[in-house]
């Protein structure tokens, strides 16, 4: 009998799905139908309204979704449970949902700290913890059981200025995946670091047009994961440094 190929009936799960890089992530997924076919991605953000427009573009083409609005930093793991009862498996997690607080070391405060890291460290913990326990159960599929993308940042491995609190975040998220990737490795899941500098989403707010022109496009950024996402399984990108040209920002 012939293997089931890696990237076909590919089920998806994309959190922070409804803005910014995540939701170029499903844009560019969709774009690509012909390199995935029969793919079905999951909708994971807080905005319902947000997963609702995502969707609704999604069907237009074809795709299957399913929403899953709800705030990760008080429920990480219920989307992962959803998904397995829905569609049985989970090919792809791609975690993009993470937020920001940004100023002077010495005024951070504690409600700054918990709110930091309550999604981008506890979370991200608890959501990967799940997604792979559910991936080392599933047959392989084309020679992986799963494949994992984080974004975690540029700020993973170096310091910026008014960062102490993100860079703290994103330090912890990098630790994680290098140790995940001991067991991973033993289990065909594939599990990739995403080190992205600066893309214009609704992450930075408002920002002036000088400083707009130096930064990337969320599809800059969408289109190496994807590309990522279609190496054979036989090999492992682990980690994708993307930056501006003219550099960090
Ligand atoms: N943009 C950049 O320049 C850049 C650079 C390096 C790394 N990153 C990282 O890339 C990731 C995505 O950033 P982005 O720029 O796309 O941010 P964004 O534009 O603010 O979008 C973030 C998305 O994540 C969702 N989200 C945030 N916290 C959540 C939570 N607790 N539970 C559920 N969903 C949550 C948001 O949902 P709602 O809007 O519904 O709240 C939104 O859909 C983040 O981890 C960020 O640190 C971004």
């Amino acid at each position: 009998m012939k293997s089931p190929a890696l990237f076909e009936d590919l089920n998806v799960l994309v959190t922070g799905a409804g803005k910014g890089l995540g939701r170029a992530i499903v844009e560019e997924l969709l774009a690509r139908q012909d390199r995935f076919p029969r793919i079905r991605i999951a909708l994971s953000a807080r905005s319902e309204a947000d997963l609702t427009e995502l969707a609704y573009l999604a069907r237009k083409s074809g795709v299957e979704t399913l929403t899953l609005p709800g705030d990760l930093a008080r429920d990480p793991v219920s989307g992962i449970k959803r998904v397995r009862q829905e569609w049985g498996r989970l090919d792809v997690l791609i975690h993009s949902a993470g937020v920001g607080r940004f100023g002077d070391f010495g005024t951070y405060t504690p409600e700054d700290v918990e709110f930091v890291t309550r999604t981008n460290v506890e979370a991200t913990f608890l959501l990967l913890q799940e997604t792979f326990n559910l991936m080392k159960k599933q047959p392989p599929k084309g020679g992986l059981r799963g494949q994992i993308q984080v974004i975690t940042s540029v700020a993973a491995d170096k310091p910026f200025e008014h960062s102490a609190l993100y860079c703290m975040s994103k330090y912890a998220q990098r630790g994680l995946l290098e140790v995940m990737r001991i067991p991973a490795a033993k289990e065909q899941v594939r599990i990739l670091d995403v080190r992205s500098g600066a893309a214009l989403t609704p992450m930075w707010g408002q920002v002036e047009s000088g400083m707009e022109a130096r930064m990337m496009k969320p599809s800059d950024v969408a289109g190496a994961m994807v590309d990522a996402l279609l190496l054979d399984a036989r090999a492992t990108i682990e980690t994708l440094t993307i930056r501006p040209i003219g550099g960090d920002i």
